[in-house]
């Protein structure tokens, strides 16, 4: 049945949808994976065949994904995945001190699930920073988005059974800060962890200019996070 996606009740409904999700994320400090799971969904897009992006086909990979689970059972009543996939995602940054997001609701869920691969690999050293670019230029994202949304990483931290690294990106994994660009520059910390990806950031002469304007000024990062996670969230969405 069609029916049009953002009416008055559906934007109420995405409301509760809201607040539901502040509480289902205060609860169970789950803001890192709920972030992360927003940014793999919308990261797979591709600008050439506008295949992938943020259309709620993560859904799919339960298995992988069990926090998907969380979020179909507390927000049943939303009838678009994706626009709960990615709210949860902005959800994720404002309750843990990051900035407001800007959130259109109206998504279109797909069943199809891109190939793998689409998304970054973290061991790329040498080859980083290209590889970055690779990446997300495919998404129709910019250099300054890059690092802007490389520092997502203030959150949560890696698993050793997982992806095989370990430990977090900064000393307070559930706040949403600048601490991420503050850490990099420092170099090594004992127990903090830093990717080939994230050392990447440092290689590119146009990355690094970010970097080290993102350490020193959080108003700075606030702004060019907030915008960047707004783009990569409605790829090859049209709220018009
Ligand atoms: C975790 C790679 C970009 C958000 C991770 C992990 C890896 C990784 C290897 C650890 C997974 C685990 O072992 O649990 C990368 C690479 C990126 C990238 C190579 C390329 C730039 C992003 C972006 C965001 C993001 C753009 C969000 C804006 C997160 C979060 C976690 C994470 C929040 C922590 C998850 C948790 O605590 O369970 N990433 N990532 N990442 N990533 Fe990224």
């Amino acid at each position: 049945m069609a029916f049009p996606v953002v009416d008055t009740e559906y934007h109420k409904e995405i409301e509760k949808a809201r607040r539901d999700l502040r509480a289902l994320i205060a609860f169970n400090n789950c803001a890192p994976i709920m972030l992360r799971l927003a940014w793999h969904d919308a990261g797979t897009y591709d600008v050439n065949t506008k295949t992938g992006g943020p259309n709620g086909s993560i859904r799919n990979e339960e298995e992988k994904n069990p926090e998907m689970k969380k979020l179909k059972i507390r927000t049943i009543a939303i009838r678009n995945h994706d626009d709960v996939v990615e709210l949860a995602g902005v959800v994720a940054v404002e309750v843990t001190g990051g900035p407001t997001i800007d959130f259109v609701p109206g998504r279109k869920d797909s069943d199809i699930c891109p190939k793998e691969g689409r998304l970054p690999n973290a061991t790329k050293g040498n080859t980083g920073a290209p590889h970055l670019k690779d990446i997300f230029y495919r998404m129709g994202l910019s250099g300054k988005d890059i690092v802007a949304l490389s520092g997502g990483h203030t959150l949560g931290r890696a698993h050793l059974e997982r992806s095989g690294f370990d430990g977090p990106w900064t000393n307070e994994p559930l706040k949403f800060d600048n601490s991420y660009f503050v850490e990099l520059l420092k170099g090594e910390s004992e127990g903090l962890l830093k990717l080939p990806t994230d050392i990447a950031l440092m290689d590119d002469p146009e990355f690094r200019e970010y970097v080290e304007l993102y350490a020193k000024d959080e108003d700075a990062f606030f702004r060019d996070y907030a915008e960047s996670h707004k783009k990569l969230s409605e790829l090859g969405f049209d709220p018009s």
